[in-house]
This record gives C-alpha cells, sequence and structure tokens, in this order.
C-alpha cells in the first residue's frame, strides 16, 4: 500500500465522513462522529474575472444585488437542484475549504439529501459536484425520509408516519413507512415563492419595490399565515417605484397572511392530495400520529394551525425544522449498513 492510500485510509478512520444538505436556501454539513460544522445561506460571490470563489454562505449573501460587475453574487440552488454548476461546485469547495485544511487527502463518503422528484439528469449533477468536491463514495437520500430520521419518526417499523417539509424552492409531503417514501408529492412552491409574493404584494398595494432578500426579512419578523396570531408590524423600506427615490411604509402581519395566500394554499392543497392518494392503514397510523412540519417554513406563524384545520389530523413542527434533513442524512453516515434501505438506488 502507497503512502498516500494509507494516509487517506488513516484520515477515513478519523471520520471525515460527511453528510450534507445542500439546500434551495441553505447548506448544512455534517461530520461523522461531529456533528453539524456548517450550516449557511447557499450563495457563492465569483471573480468572474479569474473565476476563483471569493466569499461563500452569510458573507456571500451580503453580496447579493451589490456588486460591480466582475463579481457574480448567486444561489446556485433553485427549486431544490442545482441550476447553476460551477456555482455549485465553487460553492462547495469554499465551504469544505474552511471545514478541512488539507482537503485533498481525504476523500470521505457523503451521504446527501435530494428532493424526492428529482430527476436523473439531476441526480447526476448532485453527484458530480460531490465527486468534483473529492468524494470517494456517494449516497443519496430523499429528503422528507431525511427529515423524518432528523425529527427522531420511527421509519423502519411498517408505520405510516406524514412529513411535510416546506424549505427555500420545494415543499415535498411525504407517507413513510418501512425506510421508503410509499407516496409522495413535491411542488416547487415553498419560503422563496412567498418572499415573491410578498415583495409583488408589497409593490401592488404600496407601490414600494423591494429585493426577495428583503421580502424574506420582514416574513420571518412578521409573517404569519392565518390572521389569529399575535398581530406585529415592521417599518420597511424599499423604492417607491413611481418616484424612484427611497420609501419606508409600516407593513402588518395581516398585509402578510393576505400577500402569501396563494404559496400557502398551494402548500395545503399538496398536503389534500397526499393524503387522499394515502392507503386506509397507513391513513390510520397518521391520524393517530400526527403529522410533522419541517423545513424552514415550518417556521411560518400559524401554518400548523391551518393544516389541522384543513386535515382534522394533529401537526406538529419538529424541535429545529431547519437541521432535521442533515441530521437525517448524518445518523444514515453514522451507521450506513443500517440505513442501507433509505439510499436510493
Ligand atoms: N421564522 C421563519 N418563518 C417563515 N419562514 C422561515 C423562517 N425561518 C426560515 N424560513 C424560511 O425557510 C426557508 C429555508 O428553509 P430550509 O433551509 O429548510 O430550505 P432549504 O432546505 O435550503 O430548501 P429546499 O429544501 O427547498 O432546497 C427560507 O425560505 C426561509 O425564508
Ligand atoms: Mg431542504
Amino acid at each position: 500500500m502507497s503512502f498516500w492510500s494509507k494516509l487517506k485510509q488513516i484520515f477515513g478512520s478519523l471520520g471525515v465522513d460527511m453528510a450534507m444538505d445542500l439546500g434551495t436556501a441553505n447548506t448544512l454539513i455534517y461530520v461523522k462522529g461531529r456533528g453539524i460544522v456548517v450550516n449557511e445561506p447557499s450563495v457563492v460571490a465569483i471573480d468572474t474575472r479569474t473565476n476563483r470563489t471569493i466569499a461563500v454562505g452569510k458573507e456571500a449573501r451580503e453580496y447579493l444585488g451589490r456588486t460591480p460587475p466582475w463579481i457574480r453574487a448567486t444561489r446556485p440552488l433553485k427549486d431544490g437542484v442545482i441550476a447553476d454548476f460551477d456555482a455549485a461546485m465553487g460553492m462547495i469547495d469554499g465551504f469544505l475549504a474552511r471545514v478541512f485544511k488539507r482537503r485533498s487527502l481525504l476523500s470521505p463518503r457523503i451521504v446527501i439529501g435530494v428532493p424526492s422528484g428529482i430527476t436523473q439528469v439531476e441526480k447526476r449533477a448532485v453527484k458530480d459536484s460531490a465527486y468534483h468536491a473529492g468524494a470517494k463514495k456517494i449516497f443519496l437520500v430523499e429528503e422528507p425520509m431525511a427529515a423524518a430520521m432528523g425529527a427522531g419518526l420511527d421509519v423502519e417499523r411498517p408505520i405510516g408516519n406524514a412529513v411535510v417539509d416546506i424549505g427555500g424552492g420545494t415543499t415535498e409531503v411525504a407517507v413513510i413507512s418501512l425506510c421508503a417514501t410509499v407516496y409522495c408529492e413535491s411542488i416547487r412552491v415553498a419560503g422563496d415563492e412567498m418572499d415573491e409574493a410578498i415583495a409583488r404584494y408589497l409593490l401592488r398595494t404600496m407601490h414600494l419595490e423591494v429585493n426577495p432578500a428583503i421580502a424574506e426579512q420582514v416574513k420571518i419578523r412578521i409573517g404569519a399565515a392565518t390572521p389569529e396570531g399575535e398581530e406585529k408590524s415592521m417599518d420597511v423600506t424599499g423604492k417607491e417605484v413611481r418616484r424612484g427615490g427611497p420609501r419606508t411604509v409600516r407593513v402588518t402581519s395581516a398585509h402578510i397572511v393576505e400577500a402569501v395566500e396563494e404559496p400557502v394554499d398551494a402548500i395545503l392543497d399538496a398536503i389534500g392530495r397526499a393524503l387522499e392518494n394515502t392507503p386506509a392503514a397507513l391513513l390510520a397510523d397518521i391520524k393517530e400520529r400526527g403529522i410533522l412540519l419541517t423545513g424552514g417554513g415550518a417556521l411560518m406563524s400559524g401554518l400548523d394551525i391551518l393544516v389541522e384545520k384543513m386535515t382534522g389530523i394533529r401537526a406538529w413542527v419538529a424541535d429545529d425544522p431547519l437541521t432535521s434533513v442533515v441530521h437525517g442524512c448524518g445518523e444514515a453516515i453514522e451507521d450506513p449498513a443500517r440505513w442501507e434501505r433509505v439510499f436510493i438506488a
């Protein structure tokens, strides 16, 4: 055995195997035996003159909409899948470089969460980018399955569990039993669509132009899916479209309820369709165990109430909805033999 392969083996045994939730909004990386080491927005800034990555994550997010022409700040994923391959690789590279100083020696095994509605081509793109970043072996897990595992559901038994993962780009509603997805409904409506709906609403009703990042801040601070909760408000500064100058308006939770009605309805419809297509025995299990809401969108105030009203089934939000998927993928990399059944062939 050569010196290098020996060294590789040593590093391997030190536990560099990892798990990754490459999300539209956030990227999380989990290292076997260590836990979560990266939890940052999925954003990368690239110097187009040299093709070098100059910032990733939180730092790169500050660049969005504020760059000179030769710097490209971008979100490489759209609707849960890689939309810009080079940017995605630059971003993954940037995150890994932070965690591992001498990465060329590592070649880890990686578990990666992917949307369940993903196409062959999209799967290929995820795998290629991970191999490019130095992975030795890649296991893909459907995100709702990972989220269920991460939230602590018992997915191994022949019992129906319902999971709704509302991310940035996609909402996935899955019914799980025996480590498999029995039924899944995936729509490309989630947090990003809510941000866009809020931006459109402010433009239409207040003639205020804001970018999606500001709309997202408004959603997180005062957003709600139902008018029943506590009424909050905040001042939002944007561009007055008729005069072109800056303008500040007071926006309330009630405004946001109205603004996000369409995407919220689309999510409720998807949940309704999934339950309609679920066999009776599993449905009875779900009625007893409730519906798990996860992904950052699950934090939208009042969404659980709406789901309960519509389905007549208790809905509960995961303890830490933003980390469910990476924790599930992490559990899989801790013991790949046990979780073999959840890996996509
Ligand atoms: N308190 C909050 N209220 C409402 N939405 C929130 C809150 N916190 C985060 N979000 C939203 O959650 C979304 C990000 O969730 P998450 O990190 O689960 O998505 P992702 O995994 O990156 O995306 P996807 O799974 O679609 O690829 C964003 O749209 C963000 O605005
Ligand atoms: Mg996600």
